[in-house]
């Protein structure tokens, strides 16, 4: 396993993808209401990335191992969907949990993020399963630096959320980030103190988990992509492309409209 460490110009660089990735996120926020389509969603993101940022839409073609070409440019995951939700011509309705998964490739490298957008006003359960989904992830967010483990940000996660019913998913994962959009290492959701991967200063990564209202079982839908919860229960995430520092972390994907951090 080789974990590449990234130079002062490499991060610079990921500083401004990382940066756009967010704005785009900020951008689309306010164009997430009832009555819309994810299809639309996807156009208006694609054209600020491609016109206006003058970046590229990773997941637009993007063919990993044993998959077809990703056919949009954002994945949009929607209530009981979990991630690489596909958008389509179907409307966003009132009480929807909405994900929102953007990477952006600027002078060749990538930022990647996601946020939980509410349609109107959801369930009480809804909002919860969101909002500890988002504090999972700074949770495991705030373990990082130098001379800690990746197991350290899975147990920080998994502990978190498990005693409150809701269920981590596993087969999808964080992972390192530059030039490619996939790279080492894998950054599992749960797992135990002090082991896997030993952090040093310059590996750069996303932390984005998937936590489940039921059961952590997965179903693949027929379209080859779109991930859904195999009991139907409700699914969030959240996403942050982050670097490890000698003294902790840097998080690439922000921009003024991101969200504070919140630990819980
Ligand atoms: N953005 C996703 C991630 O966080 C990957 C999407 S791959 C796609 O890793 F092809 F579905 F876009
Ligand atoms: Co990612
Ligand atoms: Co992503």
């Amino acid at each position: 396993m080789s974990v590449s460490i990234k130079s002062k110009s490499e991060i610079e660089k990921m500083r401004v993808a990382g940066r756009l990735t967010s704005e785009v996120l900020d951008y689309i926020a306010p164009f997430v209401t009832a009555g819309i389509t994810t299809n639309e969603l996807d156009k208006l993101c694609h054209d600020l990335i491609v016109d206006v940022q003058k970046g590229i839409p990773a997941p637009l073609n993007y063919a990993p191992g044993g998959h077809k070409p990703y056919p949009k440019s954002i994945c949009s995951s929607v209530n009981h969907q979990i991630c690489h939700g596909v958008p389509s011509d179907k409307a966003l309705k009132n009480g929807d949990i909405v994900n929102l998964d953007i990477t952006v490739i600027k002078d060749g490298y990538h930022g990647d993020s996601s946020r939980m957008f509410y349609v109107g006003e959801p369930s009480i359960q809804a909002k919860r399963l969101c909002e500890i989904t988002y504090q999972s992830m700074w949770r495991g967010i705030r373990t990082v630096k130098a001379g800690s483990y990746l197991g350290d940000v899975g147990f920080a996660i998994q502990s978190f959320v498990e005693p409150m019913g809701y269920s981590v998913v596993r087969e999808f994962c964080g992972h390192g980030i530059g030039a490619k959009f996939h790279e080492e290492p894998q950054v599992l959701h749960y797992g135990r103190p002090k082991t896997g991967l030993k952090l040093e200063a310059g590996m750069i990564f996303t932390i984005e988990p998937m936590i489940n209202a039921g059961k952590k079982d997965i179903k693949q839908l027929g379209d080859g992509w779109t991930v859904v919860t195999k009991d139907h229960s409700l699914s969030a995430q959240f996403e942050h492309t982050i670097l490890v520092t000698d003294t902790g972390y840097e998080v690439l994907t922000i921009s003024d409209g991101c969200p504070a951090p919140n630990f819980g």
